[in-house]
C-alpha cells in the first residue's frame, strides 16, 4: 500500500508520541504540583509518596544538573518551582513510578508547607498594582488627539474576551530515552522541537549534541505545544538522566486543562470617532492582557495584537496602548490567532456601536472603511493591493448580503419567539513570525537508490497537513509521483536550529527549503540527463516521473538515480531559506514584519430563541483569499477548523476558576466545545488570484480563518438586539446560552 500522511490519520493508525513502544524498564513521572495561587513554600516531606507501592523516585529542583530555568523570551521560568509558586498548578516536585498510575498516586500524597502570599486573578488589578510582564507598547499612527476634533461622532466602550482550552486530542506527553554515551533522545509532542532541545540542554547541563529531540506528528497543537510541551520533556529527561532508565509523562486530560495555559483572557477600552461621511478617523484603544504567571509567549502574543489592532479597517489616526499583566493563574500561551482575534475583536465591537449609534448597519461602515492599496499600516507597511474589498465585494455578491439581509428582517419582522442576526467580519492577518529571526527553515532530501525520495524539514505536523504540502512541493518540483516521496519525521540531528510550526508559516517556510533542496538535487541531476539525453541541459524537462526532452525521449526517474549514483553525482541535499525582506524594529515599531498579508470576509448568520435563552449559529459563508491553492480540500478542512474553534471560543467554552485560583472547567463535561451538532454549515469560496506570496503562490491559511468565529458574537447579538435594544453593557464573551438568558431578560 501507498503511503500517505493524510490517510494515516483519517484511519486512525497514525503513532502519536504516547502511543509509542516503550523500551524495557521504562518509568512514568507526574508532577506534583501547588495547591495555591501565590504562595512560600519549604519542607518538601517526599516520605508518604514514596511509600506509595510502585513510587521509584522524588525529584526536587535540588536535581536539577544544569540551571533550573526554561524561560524562552524571558528569562526565570523555573522547571520545578523554589520556596515560591505562582499559581495553582505549579510544578515543584517530579514523582517518578513504575506505572502512570502510582506515578499519578505518589504526586497526591507529596506534602510541603504553605504560607500563602496574596493572589491577583484579574488583568487590570494586576496592572493597576504594576504587576507586568515588560513596559506597555504602544502602536500609532497620524495624530489621534487632534482628530478628535474633527469627529462628528465618537464612540467608546469596554470589552471583556474570555479564554480558551486548546483541547487538543493528545494531551502533553514525552518519551525520554538515556543513550550508552551519556546523552539523551528524547520523543516530544511539541510544536518546537528545538524549543525542547535547548530547554533539556539547559536543564541538563548537556551539549546540544548529544540530546536528540524527534517529533513524529502530533495530535493537534493549535499553539498550546508551542512553548507548553516543553515543561513535560524537560520533566522526563530530568528523571531519565537522574535514574538512568526511560521515562515517560504523560498528562491526562483533567491535569492537561488544570497545568497548561489558555488562551489569553483580554479586557479593553476602546474609542472611535467617524467623521459625517461615516469615515473611520480615530482610534483608540488600551489592551489588557491576563499573561497568567510567568511571559511564556505574551509579549509575542501582546505584539501580534498590535499589528492586528485595526484588522482589515482604513484608520488614518490611531493608538493602541497593549499591556501584559502577570496574574497568578498558569501562564497563558499561544493559541491560533496568537492575539490578533483579540485585539480585532475590540474593533469590531467598536464599529457595532458606532453604527448602533448612527442608526445604520454596521456592514455598510465597514464597507466603506476597508482597506484600499497604499493604506498605512500603523507599523510601517502599507496594504499592497484592494483585496479586502475585492473579497467583500465577492462575499456580498455571491452569497447575496443585501438578499440576506432582508429576509432576516422580514423573519424578524413576523414574530415568535425566535430572531435571527447576521453580522460580516473582514479579515487582514499579517504572515510571517514579527521576530525577523525566526523566519528561516531548513530541509534535508535523500534520493535513494531506487528513486524513492526522503525529506525532512523543522515543519511538525499537528493535523494541518504541513507533510502533505511539503510532500507536494517535493514532488511538482523534482516532476515525481507524490508516492515518491515520504516526509521523515522532524528530528533535530536531522535537521538543527528549527523555529516552531507556529505563525501560520509552516509551509512557507519549511516547504520552501524543501523546493530548494528539490532544486539543488536536479541541478546535479541537469547535465547528466542532458547527457544522456543528447540535448542541451536547459532543455531538459522533469515532470512525469521522468526526465524528457523536446522530442519525447526520457529515462524513467528510477534509471536516472541509478545512472546518477553511477557517476556519482549528489542525491542529498540541505537546503536553507530565509524569508526575504522581513525587518522590523521593536523600539520605533516600524518596519516591514509580514511577507504579505492574508484578506478574506465571512457571512455569519444566528438564531436566538429569545424564550428559551438558546443561540445557534445557522450558516458561515466565506470568501477566502488562499493565493494559489496547493491542496483546495486541505485549505478548506483549515478554514472550517478554525471557524469551529473560533465559533467555540465566542459562545460555549468558558473558563472558570474559583476565587481562589483553581480551574473548576477541568473536565469536557463542565467544559463545552462544539461538536458536530453545533457546527454552522459553512460555504468557502476559495480566492485564488495570484499575487506575491508564500510557498509557490499559495498562503498561509492555519489561523486567519479564525476570525470569522467572531461573527458568532456578533451575529447573535444582532439577533438578540431584533427582539429588544440591548443595553449598552460591556461586551462579554463567551456569549453562552446563560448569558444571552439574562441579558435579553434584565435578569
Ligand atoms: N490544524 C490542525 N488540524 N491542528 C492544529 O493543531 N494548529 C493551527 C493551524 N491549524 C492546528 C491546525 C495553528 S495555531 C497554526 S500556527 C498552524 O496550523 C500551524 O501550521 P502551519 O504553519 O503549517 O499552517
Ligand atoms: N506566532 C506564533 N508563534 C510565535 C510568533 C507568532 O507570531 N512569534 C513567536 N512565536
Ligand atoms: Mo499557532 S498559535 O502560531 O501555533
Amino acid at each position: 500500500m501507498t503511503y500517505s500522511p493524510l490517510a494515516l490519520l483519517a484511519r486512525g493508525e497514525a503513532r502519536f508520541t504516547g502511543d509509542l513502544p516503550l523500551p524495557p524498564g521504562t518509568l512514568h513521572a507526574m508532577v506534583a504540583t501547588s495547591p495555591q495561587a501565590h504562595a512560600c513554600f519549604n519542607g518538601i516531606d517526599r516520605s508518604a509518596a514514596l511509600a506509595e507501592p510502585g513510587v521509584v523516585a522524588v525529584l526536587t529542583a535540588a536535581d536539577i544538573p544544569g540551571t533550573n530555568d526554561i524561560g524562552n523570551l524571558f528569562r526565570g521560568e523555573p522547571l520545578l518551582a523554589v520556596e515560591e509558586v505562582h499559581c495553582v498548578g505549579e510544578p515543584y516536585a517530579l514523582v517518578v513510578a513504575d506505572s502512570a498510575d502510582a506515578a499519578w498516586r505518589g504526586a497526591r500524597e507529596l506534602r510541603a508547607d504553605w504560607q500563602p502570599l496574596p493572589a491577583i486573578f484579574d488583568a487590570r488589578a494586576a496592572y493597576a498594582a504594576g504587576q507586568l510582564i515588560q513596559p506597555p507598547r504602544t502602536f500609532a499612527l497620524g495624530d489621534v488627539d487632534a482628530a478628535w476634533a474633527s469627529c462628528t461622532t465618537v464612540v467608546s466602550g469596554r470589552v471583556e474576551l474570555g479564554s480558551a482550552e486548546h483541547v487538543y486530542m493528545e494531551t502533553q506527553c514525552a518519551l525520554a530515552i538515556p543513550r550508552d554515551d551519556g546523552g539523551l533522545k528524547i520523543h516530544s509532542a511539541t510544536q518546537s522541537p528545538s524549543g525542547v532541545h535547548k530547554a533539556v540542554a539547559a536543564i541538563s547541563g548537556l551539549p546540544m549534541h548529544l540530546i536528540e529531540v524527534e517529533v513524529e506528528r502530533l495530535g493537534g497543537g493549535f499553539g498550546g505545544k508551542e512553548e507548553q510541551a516543553t515543561p513535560w520533556a524537560c520533566l522526563a529527561a530530568l528523571a531519565a538522566l537522574r535514574l538512568r532508565r526511560p521515562v515517560r509523562l504523560q498528562l491526562d486530560r483533567p491535569d492537561d486543562m488544570r497545568l497548561t495555559g489558555k488562551r489569553h483572557p483580554y479586557s479593553a477600552d476602546y474609542r472611535l470617532g467617524l467623521d459625517a461621511q461615516g469615515n473611520f478617523l480615530a482610534y483608540e484603544a488600551t489592551l489588557y492582557q491576563n499573561a497568567g504567571c510567568t511571559a511564556d509567549l505574551s509579549t509575542a502574543i501582546l505584539e501580534r495584537s498590535l499589528f492586528h489592532a485595526t484588522n482589515a479597517y482604513r484608520l488614518p489616526n490611531v493608538r493602541v496602548t497593549a499591556a501584559s499583566c502577570r496574574t497568578n493563574l498558569p501562564s497563558n500561551t499561544a493559541f491560533r490567532g496568537f492575539g490578533a482575534p483579540q485585539a480585532i475583536f475590540v474593533l469590531e465591537a467598536a464599529i457595532r456601536r458606532a453604527a448602533r449609534q448612527l442608526g445604520i448597519t454596521p456592514e455598510s461602515l465597514q464597507r466603506q472603511n476597508l482597506l484600499h492599496t497604499g493604506d498605512a499600516f500603523p507599523y510601517g507597511m502599507t496594504a499592497a493591493d484592494d483585496r479586502a474589498t475585492a473579497c467583500w465585494d465577492e462575499l456580498s455578491s455571491h452569497f447575496d448580503l443585501a438578499g440576506r439581509q432582508q429576509a432576516i428582517a422580514q423573519f424578524n419582522a413576523s414574530g415568535g419567539p425566535l430572531r435571527k442576526g447576521l453580522t460580516v467580519v473582514p479579515v487582514c492577518f499579517g504572515i510571517s513570525f514579527a521576530a525577523t529571526l525566526l523566519n528561516q527553515a531548513e530541509a534535508l532530501l535523500h534520493v535513494y537508490a531506487d528513486g524513492s525520495v526522503s525529506i525532512t524539514t523543522g515543519a511538525v505536523d499537528m493535523g494541518q497537513g504541513v507533510q502533505h504540502r511539503i510532500r507536494r512541493v517535493v514532488a511538482l518540483t523534482l516532476g515525481v509521483d507524490e508516492a515518491r516521496v515520504h516526509v521523515a519525521s522532524t528530528s533535530t540531528r536531522s535537521v538543527a536550529n528549527v523555529s516552531p510550526t507556529a505563525a501560520s508559516t509552516g509551509a512557507d517556510l519549511n516547504g520552501e527549503a524543501a523546493r530548494q533542496a528539490a532544486l539543488r538535487i536536479l541541478a546535479g541531476l541537469r547535465p547528466l540527463a542532458a547527457e544522456l539525453l543528447a540535448c542541451p541541459p536547459a532543455a531538459v524537462v522533469f515532470a512525469h516521473d521522468a526526465a524528457t526532452q523536446a522530442d519525447g525521449r526520457r529515462i524513467a526517474w528510477p534509471e536516472l538515480i541509478v545512472a546518477a549514483y553511477a557517476r556519482r553525482v549528489p542525491l542529498s541535499a540541505l537546503a536553507h531559506y530565509a524569508t526575504p525582506g522581513l525587518h522590523f524594529d521593536p523600539s520605533a515599531n516600524q518596519g516591514r514584519p509580514f511577507a504579505y498579508h492574508v484578506m478574506g470576509a465571512a457571512l455569519v448568520e444566528a438564531t436566538v430563541d429569545v424564550l428559551r435563552g438558546t443561540g445557534r449559529i445557522d450558516r458561515v459563508a466565506v470568501v477566502h483569499d488562499v493565493g494559489l491553492s496547493l491542496d483546495p480540500t486541505l485549505d478548506r478542512g483549515q478554514i472550517e477548523g478554525a471557524i469551529v474553534q473560533g465559533i467555540g471560543w465566542m459562545t460555549s467554552e468558558e473558563i472558570l476558576y474559583d476565587e481562589n485560583g483553581r480551574l473548576l472547567t477541568d473536565t469536557l463535561a463542565s467544559y463545552k466545545i462544539p461538536d458536530l451538532y453545533d457546527a454552522p454549515a459553512i460555504d468557502i469560496r476559495l480566492r485564488q488570484d495570484a499575487g506575491a506570496a508564500g510557498l509557490l503562490g499559495s498562503k498561509a491559511v492555519g489561523e486567519p480563518p479564525l476570525i470569522y468565529g467572531l461573527g458568532a458574537y456578533f451575529a447573535l447579538r444582532a439577533a438578540m438586539a431584533a427582539w429588544r435594544p440591548l443595553p449598552d453593557e460591556v461586551q462579554q464573551t463567551p456569549l453562552t446560552a446563560e448569558r444571552i438568558f439574562t441579558q435579553l431578560h434584565d435578569l
